[in-house]
């Protein structure tokens, strides 16, 4: 039980806490209060109550359904829409479903187990199968009408597969991908950009004006006029009908199988590609249902239990600034560490200077910050109305501040001049440690001496280091040079995975250059795949794909480098996957001088099969067999005209199209970009944003 409040002051200003969070939680652009706070604050306020009911006023928050629920419309819903009572630990829920058991007088027929969506209610009221009028919840008796606006949710179709009466209720939201159209399509009007996904769907949902027309999507968790089955069948049948629905959920008979359920849910919530803040645990059965009732605020036949947020506040207490192994500038958010989906998160990334300042982040704010599925946390907004008075806005450097040098501040991604150099002493000290190379001896006063001396800026500068010109560094004896020379020389037999991991891909580590190196065999195949063949391995998703693609276009002359002197390009035991296809050809060929040409990529090496493909250089927009991507471009992408961006897509081997369909392979989408970009989304097309397209563009050369 939480604890009371002691004074009927603090638990009115509790009250008035809980409402205004209400109301910004439903309207504003912003959170006012994260999840975790709202909930707590609810539960106090609640103990408050059980103990003092004298000082409970008829309209608390815990009896009003959706407490400050924000604009309450002129649509009357036809029964009410009621909220839903939380729960946030095993325990609780055993006992609620205990209660449920005895009110029945017998084990309720069987549950589902839904996502709890984080979006805003809808009911959506169809009539002879066409869609009539969409209002949101309101105060739960009345809502505003959102028609228009709704129209427009992927999932909630125009007209339906038959011509039914019905009403459907279920959530509006946004998915990360909407999310981040949606804030490019904002901060490109010059408003500062939504903190969370659920703000910027209410922000859409209710546009009037339709200044931006980002996509949203629909799921509907319940229906009338759909006869007396479960709930389950009533699910299947609105997919049936044309709308996106729960259904598919598992339907449990007992609690136990309620837990693993829930458990599997939060596990894999990462993955759903949309914010969730729960599982939804329902009676099945329209009889269990009617016999449980509700009260005035919550049905008794459902309970929501809550996982921990994954969006949090907490302060920024310094932004770094950190320099990669190209030269990239970015800023770092260091954070007071907060724990989001069961992660101690203590840094985040603020993407680029420009972004900084388009979010309005300042240190010392308290900032909203999201983790969201494999992606690295980042900082969605500051809280405005908690900025110390005394916050200056952040200067950024004005030279590296790793080397002094220039910084080029043409691209959104700054630059040091010096470039790789700049970095070298860090991507050396990488390259030779345990978990890569693990060239012992190579340490960093060495590698100081080494750099300083202009003998090596990258790592295959290393294998043409011999004794003599060791000897000529201080400290170095016979001995010393000449086992550093073998160590570095025997690291030329390190598989494939230790070789990725040392060239430091972005967005790789060792498991993840692992698994590259064990999907694909050798360094060739692994430069021929294309983004789509690089999502074919485990936690490879499209913003990952594109920049490992990237990456390895950029560290090419590097690794041909590395090749020629002999350093191994391929994975022991590697065994090809049976539908090899010449793109992730698995050439054994060892031969330095070949093992990284692009066109020896096809090359079959023992493979008889293989042997007879083609020399074959895929480009970045092929399909496997060589055949072009069918690519729409919508909105603009850095630096090209439309025209160009079309070109673009043409040179890197793709046929770009105007308009979206089925056979659309991919979607690039930019600022601007309107409906061709939710009708990808809506036709599960891949998308990918126009910043990626610019780098795969300006990395692969062509
Ligand atoms: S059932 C009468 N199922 O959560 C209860 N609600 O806190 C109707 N929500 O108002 C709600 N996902 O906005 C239900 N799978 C789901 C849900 C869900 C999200 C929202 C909904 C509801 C709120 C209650």
């Amino acid at each position: 039980m939480a604890e009371a409040f002691h004074t009927v002051s603090d638990y009115r200003t509790a009250i008035e806490r809980v409402r205004a969070a209400a109301a910004a939680y439903y309207s504003g652009p912003d959170l006012d209060m994260d999840d975790a706070d709202y909930d707590a604050l609810m539960h106090r306020v609640a103990a408050t109550e059980t103990a003092h009911p004298e000082w409970k006023p008829e309209d608390s928050p815990t009896e009003v359904v959706a407490a400050g629920a924000g604009v309450v419309g002129d649509v009357v819903h036809t029964e009410p829409m009621l909220s839903l009572d939380n729960v946030f630990d095993e325990e609780t829920l055993r006992r609620w479903a205990a209660r449920l058991d005895k009110l029945l007088g017998r084990p309720a027929a069987g549950y589902t187990v839904e996502p709890k969506i984080d979006g805003l209610a809808i009911a959506a009221r169809y009539e002879a199968g066409r869609l009539v009028q969409v209002a949101t919840r309101g105060d739960g008796r009345a809502g505003e009408d959102v028609t228009g606006q709704a129209r427009r949710a992927a999932g909630l179709p125009e007209t339906l597969a038959e011509p039914v009466t019905i009403e459907v209720r279920g959530e509006v939201f946004m998915t990360e991908a909407d999310f981040e159209i949606a804030n490019a399509m904002r901060t490109g009007t010059g408003e500062p950009p939504f903190a969370h996904p659920r703000s910027a769907a209410a922000g859409t949902l209710r546009a009037q004006d339709r200044t931006y027309d980002a996509p949203m999507s629909f799921l509907a968790y319940g229906v009338r006029g759909l006869g007396e089955g479960p709930h389950s069948a009533a699910m299947a049948e609105l997919n049936r009908l044309g709308i996106a629905s729960t259904a598919g959920t598992p339907v449990c008979e007992t609690i136990d199988e309620i837990l693993v359920a829930v458990k599997e849910l939060n596990e894999n919530r990462a993955a759903l590609g949309y914010g969730i803040d729960g599982a939804v645990i329902k009676a099945d059965q329209p009889a269990d249902r009617d016999l449980a009732g509700s009260s005035s605020r919550a049905p008794r036949w459902g309970i929501a239990y809550k996982f921990p947020p994954d969006t949090r506040t907490t302060r920024l207490k310094a932004i770094e600034v950190q320099i990669g192994r190209t030269g990239v500038i970015t800023p770092v958010a260091v954070l007071e560490p907060v724990q989001i989906s069961g992660v101690i998160v203590t840094s985040a990334t603020l993407h680029n200077f420009d972004d900084l300042v388009r979010r309005n982040v300042r240190p010392g704010d308290t900032v909203f910050v999201r983790r969201a599925g494999d992606v690295i946390p980042e900082i969605t907004g500051a809280k405005l109305d908690e900025r110390p008075a005394d916050s200056v806005p952040f200067e950024p450097p004005a030279t590296c501040p790793r080397c002094g040098g220039e910084i080029d501040r043409t691209q959104k991604r700054w630059r040091c001049t010096t470039g790789r150099a700049c970095g070298a002493r860090e991507a050396l000290s990488y390259y030779a440690s345990r978990d890569c190379l693990d060239i012992e001896g190579l340490g960093g006063k060495i590698i100081d001496m080494l750099i300083a001396a202009g003998r090596v800026t990258d790592p295959a500068d290393l294998y043409d280091l011999d004794v003599p010109t060791l000897l000529t560094f201080d400290r170095m004896g016979e001995v010393s040079a000449g086992k550093l020379v073998a160590a570095i020389q025997a690291s030329r037999s390190q598989p494939l995975g230790r070789v990725l991991t040392g060239l430091g891909v972005r967005m790789t580590g060792r498991s993840m250059s692992r698994r590259l190196a064990a999907h694909f065999g050798t360094m060739d195949a692994l430069l021929a795949a294309s983004p789509l063949d690089l999502q074919e391995v485990e936690a490879v998703g499209p913003e990952r794909a594109v920049t490992i693609a990237a990456e390895l276009a950029e560290l090419r002359p590097v690794i041909e480098r590395l090749a020629a002197r002999g350093v191994n390009m391929s994975e022991p035991n590697f065994r090809p996957r049976p539908a090899a296809s010449p793109s992730t050809s698995t050439s054994t060929s060892t031969s330095p001088s070949t093992s990284t040409s692009p066109s020896d990529s096809a090359s079959a090496g023992s493979d008889p099969a293989l042997a007879a493909a083609e020399p074959f250089v895929r480009l970045p927009l092929q399909k496997e067999d060589g055949t072009p991507m069918t690519v729409v471009v919508t909105g603009s992408v850095p630096g090209l005209t439309r025209n160009e961006g079309n070109e673009a897509v043409e040179r890197l081997g793709g046929r770009s199209s105007g308009s979206v369909s089925k056979k659309t392979d991919l979607v690039v989408v930019g600022e601007g970009a309107g409906s061709k970009a939710a009708k990808a989304e809506d036709l599960g097309v891949e998308i990918m944003p126009a910043e990626t397209f610019a780098e795969l563009l300006r990395t692969s050369g062509l």
